[in-house]
């Protein structure tokens, strides 16, 4: 089910690639007659352009789905960012989307994602060459995932919560576990989480969540203030 769910997104992927590349190059020549659409294509291959790089297979994933892809993070923004693993993650894991954090799944969810990751890397970097995905050998692999879990969330399953019938709770419970588990309200200090909900806020208009309102926001920040860590 699932590999069909995935050949399903990387055909639709080709499709739409060179449809969309063709049409902005198209306008692009006829509106200023230089050919900027040129940054699309990495030379040589099909329709007589080429293969998609990099940046023209992310802008368009970014643009199908915004709503599944992790918004990213810089690179130096990674922990231990000179690690042989935040180099692995920076390489193998911005062939498609932006970077992902490490702090954004536990370390119990890190594998099951891995591995769907891995599963459409080995097979698109299979596809006649077309989409030009590097794959990571398994020993690679098996330094990514244990990067990611060594800097994972740490997560509080949603029975575990303090006070958890209060309405902080219940809004924490509902508006944070959209894109991931539910973080401990133990992670951070009364003084960080404002910082983190803040963050979050740009992480669900980037994904096309609903935007909390003000109000929803304060009352999750008052709950995760008063049971943070001392
Ligand atoms: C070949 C393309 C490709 C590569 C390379 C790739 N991803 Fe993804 N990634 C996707 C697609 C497509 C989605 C959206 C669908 C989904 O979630 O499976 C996605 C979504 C995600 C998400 C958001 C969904 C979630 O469950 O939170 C995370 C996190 C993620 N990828 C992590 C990674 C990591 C870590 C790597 C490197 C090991 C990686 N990706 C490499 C294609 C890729
Ligand atoms: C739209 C998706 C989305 C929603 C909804 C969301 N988050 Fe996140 N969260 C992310 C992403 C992406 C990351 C990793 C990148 C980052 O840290 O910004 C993350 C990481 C985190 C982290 C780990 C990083 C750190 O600074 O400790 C915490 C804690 C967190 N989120 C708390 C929350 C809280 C609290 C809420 C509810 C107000 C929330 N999240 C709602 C997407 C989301």
């Amino acid at each position: 089910m699932k590999d069909i769910r995935i050949l399903v997104i990387a055909v639709v992927l080709i499709a739409f690639s060179f449809t969309g590349v063709i049409v902005r190059v198209a306008s692009v020549e006829g509106q200023t007659g230089e050919s900027s659409g040129d940054k699309k294509m990495s030379g040589g291959g099909m329709m007589g352009g080429g293969m998609m790089d990099r940046e023209g297979m992310k802008e368009m994933m970014q643009r199908m789905m915004p709503d599944m892809l992790p918004p990213g993070i810089k690179p130096e923004a990674l922990p231990e960012p000179d690690s042989r693993g935040a180099k692995l993650l920076s390489r193998y894991c911005t062939q498609c989307h932006n970077l992902p954090s490490p702090a954004m799944h536990s370390a119990v969810e890190w594998p099951a994602i891995t591995n769907r990751m891995f599963s459409r890397m080995s097979m698109m970097s299979g596809m006649m060459g077309m989409m030009n995905v590097e794959n990571p050998s398994s020993e690679e692999r098996q330094t990514i995932v244990a990067y990611l879990q060594a800097h994972s969330m740490r997560t509080i399953s949603p029975g575990a919560l303090p006070a958890p019938e209060s309405k902080g709770a219940v809004l924490f419970r509902e508006t944070c576990s959209q894109c991931h588990s539910l973080p401990d309200p133990q992670l951070h200090t009364a003084a960080e989480w404002p910082k983190v909900l803040e963050r979050m806020r740009g992480n669900m208009d980037a994904m096309k969540k609903k935007v909390i309102s003000e109000q929803d926001r304060k009352t999750i920040e008052e709950y995760l203030m008063s049971h943070a860590r001392k």
